[in-house]
């Protein structure tokens, strides 16, 4: 794109002032402003903005949705799941993917959430290392080399390759391990302006965990899994100390079911826990997410006293390539949030907002279940699948996530 169609396009969209900000920049910064703004979607941006207060969630009819009790399987059905699943991972067609863009902002962390140590038993690892540990024990078990793709962000890539390197990539395949950078989107103010960052770029943020589709389809992740005709991937955050990748039970049970997708969920600790519910609306499989759901949706109970959406959302999605294949043309909603941002003024000092003054956009992973008529829900227990890593201290904290990972590695030997 012409320089003149730049400028053009920041008039007809009302940012002049980075009109202004360009015409006295020293002639290196402002062509790396001019080479980022051409990749900027303005009409997309002003999108989002009209759209930041929109509710994707209650504009339509809300049901619970159904789901397989774990515990309430019989030892054949148990086994017949299993034995499918594992047929299935044995065969080499079973991959993982980690979304690690994230920041770990409430963690007080820097850097990639991955290299964040805890502090377990016999001895401090990453939680890349568990990962890593818990993907080469499914290798042995079921002698294959899974495919390990690792989405990071513009932040945060470097940082995490080189974390890798230093480790011996943990003694993983280096062939077997995947790096791909998600997507990011400019923050926008409360008045609808672009904001211009201490590197003299329009400042931006990675677009959420639901990034991770089209940045598999344009990274060659999905090509990728073409060629090694991988069937079905397990997608997991960073942050759970105990995640049960590679579960033959979820797999077996979601090629039972004839569908594309599957989750694992636990039953919510509590009406207010930060973590987000499945339902159904108007018959679509749905998560809501926790910044978003209403106080009566999440303590409305049953008829004995069970909360009504108390299936929670624990990052364990699970789905067949051609349900990625499907989801990475779509597009998926953005959801807003209102954050504090620093920025530099039209004068080139820098503002620091001591309370929220910009709005992020994040796509979210489990949006994408609504493309699909039907989900495998399979309810599993806390203890065995949910140690997360959220806050400095309290709850979903190292000193809580040190212990479920204790514990059930005491169980688990
Ligand atoms: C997330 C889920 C929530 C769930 C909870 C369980 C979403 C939107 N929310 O909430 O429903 O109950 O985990 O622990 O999925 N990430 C990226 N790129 C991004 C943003 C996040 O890769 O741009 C990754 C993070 O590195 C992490 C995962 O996504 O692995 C979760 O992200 P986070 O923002 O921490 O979500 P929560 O608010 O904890």
């Amino acid at each position: 794109m012409e320089e003149t169609k730049v400028i053009s396009l920041l008039k007809e969209y009302h940012q002049e002032h980075i009109i202004q900000a360009l015409s006295h920049m020293q002639e290196e910064k402002r062509e790396g402003l001019l080479n980022q703004l051409k990749d900027i979607d303005l009409e997309q941006m002003k999108k989002l903005y009209e759209n930041k207060n929109v509710d994707y969630n209650t504009d339509g009819k809300i049901t619970p949705i159904s789901y397989v009790d774990k515990q309430r399987l019989s030892k054949e059905q148990l086994e017949k799941y299993v034995a499918i699943g594992e047929q299935k991972i044995k065969s080499g067609k079973y991959a993982f993917a980690t979304m690690a863009g994230g920041q770990g902002t409430r963690l007080g962390c820097h850097g990639p959430k991955g290299k964040f140590m805890l502090d377990i038993l016999p001895e401090p690892k990453s939680l890349f290392e568990i990962l890593a540990n818990s993907l080469k024990r499914a290798n042995q078990k079921y002698d294959v080399s899974i495919p390990w793709y690792i989405m990071t962000s513009r932040e945060n890539n470097q940082d995490t390759i080189e974390f890798f390197e230093e480790n011996q990539y943990f003694g993983y395949n280096k062939k077997d391990i995947m790096f791909f950078t998600q997507n990011e989107l400019p923050l926008i103010s409360e008045q609808g302006k672009l904001l211009l960052g201490e590197d003299f770029l329009i400042k931006e943020a990675a677009d959420g965990n639901g990034g991770i589709f089209e940045s598999m389809l344009r990274s060659g992740v999905l090509a990728d899994m073409n060629k090694r005709d991988i069937q079905w991937i397990f997608i997991g955050s960073v942050d759970n100390a105990i995640l049960q990748m590679v579960d033959p039970l979820l797999l077996g049970l979601t090629i039972s079911q004839n569908h594309e997708i599957a989750s694992k969920t636990v039953t919510k600790a509590n009406p207010h826990e930060r973590v987000g519910v499945f339902c159904k609306k108007n018959g679509l499989p749905k998560v809501i997410e926790y910044t978003e759901l209403s106080e009566e949706m999440a303590e409305q109970t049953d008829e004995n006293g069970e909360l009504l959406y108390g299936e929670s959302h624990i990052m364990c999605n699970l789905f067949s390539r051609k349900a990625l294949e499907k989801i990475s043309k779509e597009k998926l909603a953005y959801h807003s949030a209102f954050k504090k941002a620093n920025y530099l003024d039209e004068n080139f000092n820098l503002v620091v907002s001591d309370k929220p003054n910009a709005y992020k956009f994040e796509a979210f992973i489990f949006d994408s279940f609504e493309f699909f008529d039907d989900i495998t829900i399979l309810r599993s227990k806390r203890e065995e699948e949910f140690a997360p890593i959220k806050n400095k201290e309290g709850a979903d904290s190292p000193e809580t996530a040190k212990k479920l990972y204790n514990d059930f590695w005491k169980l688990n030997k």
